[in-house]
């Protein structure tokens, strides 16, 4: 038996939902999963990923564990186009497909809670694993569970996702962010996340540009990316472009257009010119399935 799991991209934060709110968006990597009497075999991925550490095996190790799964080898053969460690919740993907992949030679596949609450022990925070398990936009609470509710979009937005040809690590965004935060930008960042989600909520664009606007992470971490402030400034002056933020740790910068400005991606890459050189602009929609997974 083969079990494919395709897992979409996501896009965390959202500037001031901070570990908190993501979205899926329409990229996607595929894990095809087969048992074998011994052994590991990885293919389609980097071979420094190819070994015990890879984290999609990590993670159906777990899955294997929680669903009373044995087994004495396995292959995966994982595609897509995801970009690594881009603020576009590669490693998300990798971890949920692990789960399910595990949870499917059991038929649990749809185990969606389940899922999260081990996808969630395994990332450490639920804003990309959430929206890779149930679709569209999400935002979560992490307790001694986790709680997460899917928030409708009433607009028909497009996100154009400004991909950088270099890297950032998670641990790297996250080590350059304070302990504490004073309590002018703690009321801020609840103002503008209360704005985000209801302006999300009503098609209430003129929202969105302040909803963006963040306090706890973006103003520390953009000194890691080459351009971040210049290509900011430059989206937020832009009156077609409906809000902008750093996409999960970054680097990647997303902008939220409207589904009716269709030169919006060719304007973008116009007014940002020399700063997004051997940079990649994807125009993405919101993925509203989540994962998918397919067994015989
Ligand atoms: N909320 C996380 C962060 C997303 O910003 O660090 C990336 O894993």
């Amino acid at each position: 038996m083969q079990v494919k799991v395709r897992v979409p991209a996501t896009s965390a934060n959202l500037g001031p939902g901070f570990d908190v709110a993501g979205l899926a968006v329409t990229l996607y990597n595929t894990f095809v999963f087969e048992l074998l009497d011994e052994g590991l075999d990885i293919r389609g991925c980097p071979v420094q990923f190819c070994n015990e550490d890879n984290m999609t095996y990590q993670a159906f190790k777990e899955g294997a564990k929680a669903c009373g799964l044995e087994f004495n080898g396995l292959r995966i053969d994982c595609s897509g186009d995801v970009p690594y460690t881009r603020g576009l919740g590669s490693s998300s993907t990798c971890i949920v497909a692990g789960i399910v992949g595990a949870f499917a030679f059991k038929d649990k596949y749809d185990a969606r809670q389940e899922i999260l609450e081990l996808a969630t022990r395994i990332e450490g925070h639920p804003d990309n694993v959430a929206p890779a398990i149930f679709g569209g936009l999400t935002v979560s609470v992490m307790n001694e569970t986790v709680t997460t509710l899917n928030i409708p979009v009433k607009h028909d937005y497009r996100f154009v996702a400004l991909i950088p040809p270099f890297t950032l690590s998670t641990e790297k965004a996250r080590s350059v962010l304070p302990q504490q935060i004073n309590r002018s930008d703690a009321i801020a960042n609840v103002a503008h996340l209360a704005l985000m989600v209801a302006s999300l909520i009503n098609g209430y664009d003129d929202g969105l540009k302040l909803g963006f606007k963040d306090r706890l992470h973006q103003p520390y971490r953009g000194h890691l990316i080459q351009g971040f402030d210049e290509i900011m400034t430059i989206l937020e002056h832009d009156e077609k472009v409906l809000g902008c933020y750093l996409s999960g740790a970054g680097p990647t910068i997303m902008a939220v257009i409207s589904g009716d400005d269709l030169k919006g991606v060719v304007r973008i890459k116009a007014e940002l010119g020399h700063l997004l050189d051997d940079w990649q602009v994807e125009k993405l929609e919101l993925d509203m399935r989540g994962y998918t997974c397919d067994y015989e």
